[in-house]
């Protein structure tokens, strides 16, 4: 139930409808009981600083940010936090009191907390291998990189890619896309963000012969739930991190920002988020 005083949010992008943002966040404001809607804002490109202008003259609380304006974002907010700066993109979008908006980036978190609570006792020892350097990567490294990682190779079918996101630190080194299979030697993580595996996508061509069986095996991919990837990786003894995990931790910042509530991930929320289409 909600009131006119409901605190307001939601989801910009284009198009929008098949965001599972609006029903994430459906599920915690029923749950805490929060008078507060989260809605789907569909936006074209050139309408994007006019809707997000408007948003604290609307008395909106913020906004997620999603394709194709999460880089767009950067030159539309008033201050940018070091980690969207770093990340070159902006998920989430919070209104001061004053008016100001402030963007963040709530991916790099979303996923070091989407491998804690898979693997609570993981640490980043050994190289870390992601493959892709499209938005998703530049997340993980940003967050593979915070969390205290040694070594990240980083792999992508476009190698030039690849080396403009491995500018961010020394620690990171490119591969050759044709030398994915032998990169997994010694590997203590082995992340997809390439959209390899998804459905109506072509397989992601990987054999995991060299990867260590101690090492984390995570996709980003979510549809499906279990990539062939990440059957492969549990076939062989790997533990593995599906990709809703990120998806859903990365709400969690937001949600409290606007709504007042730290909100907790739970296995009832994963299901309900995974029943949509
Ligand atoms: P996102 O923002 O979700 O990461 P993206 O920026 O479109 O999406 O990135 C998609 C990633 O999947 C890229 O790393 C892309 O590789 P390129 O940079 O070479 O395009 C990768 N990808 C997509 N299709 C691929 C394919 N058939 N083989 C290898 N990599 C592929």
């Amino acid at each position: 139930m909600i009131t006119g005083a409901a605190t307001k949010s939601g989801i910009v992008g284009w198009p929008v409808e098949h965001s599972r943002s609006p029903r994430l966040h459906g599920w915690w404001l029923q749950l805490y009981g929060v008078d507060g809607v989260y809605v789907p804002l569909p936006v074209q490109p050139a309408d994007l600083e006019t809707a997000i202008r408007a948003l604290p003259k609307l008395g909106f609380a913020g906004c997620n940010v999603t394709l194709p304006h999460k880089q767009a974002m950067l030159r539309v907010v008033d201050e940018i936090d070091p980690v969207a700066e770093r990340i070159g993109a902006i998920n989430t979008v919070v209104v001061g009191p004053d008016g100001r908006l402030t963007g963040s980036n709530t991916d790099a978190f979303g996923f070091i907390e989407a491998l804690r609570e898979a693997a609570p006792n993981w640490r980043p020892t050994g190289p870390c291998v992601v493959l892709g350097a499209g938005g998703a990567a530049r997340a993980v490294v940003v967050a593979l990189l915070d969390a205290g990682a040694s070594e990240l190779r980083l792999l992508n079918r476009t190698r030039a890619k690849a080396e403009a996101l491995a500018a961010l630190d020394p620690r990171v080194a490119v591969i050759d896309w044709r030398e994915r299979a032998a990169a997994l030697a010694d590997a203590a993580l082995l992340v997809n963000t390439t959209s390899l595996g998804m459905i109506g996508n072509d397989e992601l061509d990987l054999t995991l012969d060299d990867l260590p069986s101690t090492a984390l095996v995570n996709d980003i991919v979510y549809t499906p739930l279990y990539t062939s990837l990440l059957d492969r990786a549990m076939a062989r003894g790997n533990r593995i991190v599906d990709g809703l995990g990120m998806l859903l931790h990365q709400a969690r910042p937001g949600f409290a920002a606007w709504f007042g509530v730290q909100p907790a991930v739970s296995a009832d929320q994963r299901h309900y988020v995974l029943e949509q289409d």
